[in-house]
C-alpha cells in the first residue's frame, strides 16, 4: 500500500469515513484503492472473536478458544517470559483467526482495590505494569498482529466509567499513571493506542490534546494510530483535532458527516484529516502485510500453555508446613469452585470456553484420588449450614482439607466497582468452621484483586490463583501436590482493612469528578511511607524451597545521571524443591529535599533454579530509575545525593543494599521574588556571599557579640531556634527590619534571577 499516494487519491467523504469503522469490529474497506479491512477483537488474555451480532460487554457469542489468566494473575509472575509466551501464542492465534489487531493489554493502575477491573490491571506499580505489558505486546507483534494498549489514560475505576473526570495532578500522573503507557510505546512499539472513555482534569481523553499529542505524540514519539474505547466519541471534530484516529465501532455516519462539514467550513484543516487517514491506513497496511494464510492454531496446546502460566502465577501467600501435600494423605476437597473454579472476569475481555478444569477433574487425572465436599454454593441458599455441617464432618475425617473459595462473579466486573473487599460471608463461615476442625486446612484463592481474610490466623496454608485462565484446576492440583513450586508475587499491596487504602477518602468521588488527592502515594508507596502494617506487601509471595541472596555488586560508587549503573547479586536456591524467585530491585533516595515514596520498584528478575543451583543477577539502572518528576522543569530530574540500592524478596523483606552517589546534569532553574526566604538564598552561591556581606555590614562594634551572647543564655538549642527563625525569614521581611532598602532588594532580585531563562510560567515562581 503507497499511502501517500492513496491519500492524494480519495475524496474528503472517503477519507473522513475511513475514520470510523465499519461495524462493531472492522475498519472500513475501500475497493477502489485497495484498501483492505482489518478486524479487531477483545483480548487481552485471550481471543474474543465475535463472528456473530458484536458487542463490548462480553454479551453475545463469541469462538469458543482458549482462556489464559488475567492482567492480574500475569503480573505477580514478575516474569517477562511469562507475558511474551502469552503474546506469541495470541499471536498466532490471531493469525488463524485472521485478527489483524488484539484490544490489549490494559495497563491502568490500581488506584483503588475496589476497581472492578482490576483484574484486567496489572499493577499498583507503573515500572512493573509497563515492563511486562511491553513484553506482551512486542511477542504479539512480532507475529504480525498490532497490539492496542488501553485506558489512556487515568481510567481507574467503573463508576461513572464512560462520563465521569479523573482529576490527577502533572507530577502524579507522570510519576503513576502515564509510565506504563510510556513503555508500551517505547519499549513495546504499540502499534495503536486505545483511549478511555473517562476524562483527564475536565476534557474527555477522546478530545485531549495534553493525552494524545503533547505527551503521546510530542513527549513520546509515538508514530502509531490512536483509537477510541468503544463508543467513546464525545465531538468528533475536536478529536481529530486533539489527535485522535479512528472511531469505533461503525456507526450510521454521523460523525463522518461532521468531519465533512468541519473541512467545509473551514473549522477543520484537511491536513489533521490526513494524518489521522495516514495513521490507521498505516495500521491497517502493517496487520495486512504481516497476515500468514497459511497460519494454524493447535487449542489443545494453548491449554497446557495456559495451565503453565497460571502455575507461573500463583501466590503462596501463607504456609505452616502443610503444603506441599503428599499423594498419600488422605483429603478432601471443598467448595464449588473447586469443580467449577472461578477463571476470568466478566465484561469485554469474556472468553468463550468449552470447559474450565476444576481443581477435582485435575487432581484425577494426575492419579490422585480425593474426597469432595459442597460447603457454599455461590449462589447463597436455604441448606448453606448443612453443606458447612458436611463439610466440617469430612474434613474431620480427612487428613488436609483444602477449600477453593474466593470471590463470585458478580463481586467484581467491568462496568461495576466493589463495594467492599469481603468474600461471601458463607465462605467465610465454612472457612471457619472447617479450620476449627481441621488443623491442616488450605485455602486456594480465586478473584481478581485483594480480599479481606478474617480466618487468616486459623488456617495453615493460603494459595492464591488469581483468575488463572480455564485450566486453573490444573494449576492448583499441581501446586498443592508439590508438582510444581509457586513462584509468583503479589503485584499490589493487600491493605488489613479497605479504609487503609489511601484511595478510600476520594474514590469513586462526587457527581462523575474523582480527586486523585493522595498523589504519588498510592499502593505501597503510601503503605510504606506511613509505616503501617499490611495484610501481605507487594512483591510478597513464599515458595516451597528458600532462596539465598548475597555478593551484591554496584559497577560504580559514583556517577552522573546521563550514565548507567549496573548492578548485580547471587540468587542460591538453598532447598529441597527446584524453585524460580522474583528478585527486585528497589531505589531509595536518601536524603532528597523532595516528598518522595520511601523506595520504588526499578528492576526484577525471575530466576529458575535447581536445589543448590546459584546464579548471579544483573539489572541495569537508567536516569529515570533515581529521577522524579518536577513541575517547575515539566520533565525528570534527579537530585544529586546518595541513593540506596535494594535487592529483595519483597517490597518489605529487603536482603541486601549497596549505596551510589548521582549527581544530577539538569539544573533547576529557580525563580527568586520577595516572599523567597534567606534558606533558599543561601543554597546559592551569590545568594549566601549577598547575606554573609550583609550581616557584616550589620556588625556594630560588639553587639552582635552581645547578640550571640543573649542568644546562649536563653537555654539550650536557642540558637538553633534562632538560625532556623531567619533561615525562614522572607527577603521582603529585610527591608521591613531596615537591613536593606527596596531598591537594594529590586537589584538583589535581578541579580538572582539574571539567568532565569524566561520560562514565567506559575510553577516556576516561589510566591
Ligand atoms: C472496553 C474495552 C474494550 C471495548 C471493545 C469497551 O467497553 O472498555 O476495553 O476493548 O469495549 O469491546
Amino acid at each position: 500500500m503507497d499511502i501517500e499516494k492513496i491519500l492524494k487519491e480519495l475524496t474528503t467523504e472517503e477519507k473522513a469515513s475511513l475514520c470510523s469503522g465499519h461495524d462493531f469490529w472492522h475498519t472500513k474497506a475501500v475497493e477502489r484503492l485497495g484498501i483492505p479491512s482489518v478486524m479487531m477483537c477483545d483480548g487481552p488474555h485471550g481471543l474474543r472473536k465475535q463472528k456473530g451480532e458484536g458487542d463490548h460487554l462480553g454479551i453475545n457469542e463469541s469462538i469458543e478458544t482458549v482462556c489464559y489468566p488475567s492482567a492480574s494473575a500475569l503480573a505477580s509472575s514478575f516474569d517477562r517470559d511469562v507475558l511474551s509466551e502469552l503474546g506469541t501464542a495470541l499471536g498466532k492465534e490471531c493469525q488463524a483467526e485472521q485478527v489483524g489487531m488484539l484490544l490489549g493489554p490494559g495497563v491502568n493502575i490500581k488506584r483503588s482495590p475496589l476497581c472492578g477491573r482490576n483484574f484486567e490491571y496489572f499493577s499498583e506499580d507503573p515500572y512493573l505494569s509497563g515492563e511486562l505489558a511491553a513484553s506482551y505486546v512486542s511477542s504479539l507483534q512480532k507475529q504480525g498482529v498490532s497490539a492496542c494498549v488501553k485506558h489512556f489514560a487515568a481510567n481507574n475505576q467503573e463508576t461513572r466509567r464512560m462520563s465521569g473526570s479523573s482529576e490527577v495532578d502533572e507530577r502524579t500522573l507522570h510519576e503513576i499513571y502515564l509510565p506504563a503507557f510510556e513503555t508500551v510505546v517505547k519499549k513495546g512499539k504499540t502499534r495503536s493506542v486505545m483511549c478511555a472513555y473517562n476524562a483527564l482534569n475536565g476534557v474527555f481523553a477522546s478530545e485531549n490534546q495534553f493525552l494524545l499529542t503533547d505527551v503521546l505524540r510530542e513527549k513520546w514519539n509515538y508514530q502509531g494510530m490512536v483509537v477510541t474505547d468503544w463508543g467513546a466519541v464525545k465531538d468528533r471534530v475536536k478529536g481529530l483535532l486533539a489527535g485522535l484516529d479512528l472511531e469505533m465501532p461503525g456507526g450510521p455516519g454521523v460523525q463522518d458527516r461532521k468531519i465533512v462539514e468541519a473541512v467545509k467550513n473551514g473549522d477543520l484543516k484537511e491536513e489533521v484529516l490526513d494524518k489521522a487517514v495516514r495513521n490507521i491506513l498505516t495500521m491497517v497496511r502493517d496487520s495486512m502485510d504481516n497476515q500468514k494464510a497459511d497460519a494454524v492454531v493447535d487449542r489443545e496446546q494453548c491449554a497446557d500453555l495456559s495451565a503453565l502460566l497460571a502455575e507461573k502465577c500463583a501466590v503462596l501467600l501463607k504456609n505452616q508446613g502443610v503444603l506441599p501435600i503428599s499423594k498419600e494423605k488422605k483429603v478432601v476437597f471443598i467448595g464449588e469452585f473447586a469443580k467449577t473454579p472461578r477463571y476470568q472476569g466478566a465484561g469485554s475481555s469474556h472468553i468463550h470456553v468449552a470447559h474450565a478444569v476444576g481443581a477435582c477433574e485435575a487432581a484425577a487425572g494426575l492419579g490422585i484420588e480425593v474426597t469432595f465436599a459442597q460447603g457454599y454454593r455461590i449462589c447463597e441458599d436455604d441448606d448453606t449450614k448443612q453443606l458447612r455441617e458436611e463439610a466440617v464432618k469430612a474434613a474431620r475425617e480427612a487428613e488436609t482439607a483444602v477449600i477453593f473459595a474466593g470471590l463470585p462473579d458478580s463481586y467484581e466486573s467491568e462496568g461495576g466497582d466493589r463495594e467492599n473487599l469481603a468474600m461471601p460471608e458463607n465462605q467465610n463461615l465454612l472457612i471457619s468452621a472447617v479450620a476449627e476442625a481441621q488443623p491442616n486446612t488450605v485455602v486456594v484463592l480465586h478473584g481478581g484483586s485483594c480480599m479481606e481474610l478474617p480466618w487468616i490466623e486459623q488456617v495453615a496454608a493460603v494459595l492464591c490463583v488469581h483468575l488463572g485462565g480455564h485450566q486453573v484446576g490444573r494449576a492448583s492440583a499441581r501446586l498443592l501436590y508439590g508438582e510444581a513450586n509457586p513462584g509468583g508475587k503479589l503485584a499490589e499491596t493487600w491493605p488489613l482493612k479497605l479504609e487503609d487504602n489511601p484511595s478510600y477518602l476520594n474514590f469513586p468521588g462526587e457527581e462523575g469528578v474523582v480527586q486523585y488527592r493522595e498523589g504519588i502515594f498510592i499502593g505501597y508507596r503510601y503503605y510504606d511511607k506511613k509505616k503501617m502494617d499490611v495484610l501481605f506487601p507487594f512483591g510478597y509471595g513464599l515458595s516451597y524451597t528458600d532462596f539465598r541472596y548475597e555478593e551484591l555488586k554496584l559497577d560504580k560508587c559514583r556517577m552522573e545521571d546521563t550514565e548507567e549503573l549496573t548492578v548485580s547479586c547471587r540468587i542460591t536456591n538453598t532447598g529441597r524443591y527446584p524453585g524460580s524467585e522474583a528478585v527486585q530491585l528497589y531505589v531509595r533516595d536518601a536524603g532528597c529535599t523532595a516528598i518522595r515514596p520511601v523506595r520504588e520498584l526499578k528492576g526484577f528478575e525471575k530466576v529458575a533454579l535447581e536445589p543448590g543451583e546459584s546464579r548471579e543477577v544483573f539489572f541495569t539502572l537508567d536516569k529515570r530509575a533515581f529521577a522524579s518528576y518536577d513541575i517547575g522543569l515539566h520533565d525528570w530530574y534527579v537530585e544529586s545525593g546518595t541513593f540506596f540500592i535494594e535487592v529483595g524478596a519483597s517490597s518489605r523483606d529487603i536482603r541486601l543494599s549497596g549505596e551510589v552517589k548521582v549527581t544530577g546534569t539538569l539544573e533547576k532553574p529557580v525563580y527568586y521574588t520577595k516572599q523567597s526566604t534567606v534558606g533558599e538564598l543561601m543554597k546559592t552561591d551569590r545568594g549566601r556571599a549577598f547575606i554573609e556581606q550583609m550581616m557584616n555590614r550589620g556588625q556594630d562594634g560588639g553587639g552582635e557579640a552581645a547578640k550571640a551572647e543573649n542568644v546562649k543564655n536563653m537555654g539550650e538549642g536557642s540558637d538553633k531556634i534562632v538560625e532556623s527563625m531567619m533561615m525562614e525569614m522572607p527577603l521582603q521581611s529585610i527591608v521591613t527590619f531596615g537591613r536593606m532598602t527596596e531598591g537594594q532588594l529590586d537589584d538583589l532580585l535581578r541579580m538572582l534571577n539574571a539567568d532565569f531563562k524566561g520560562r514565567d510560567d506559575e510553577t516556576n515562581r516561589k510566591v
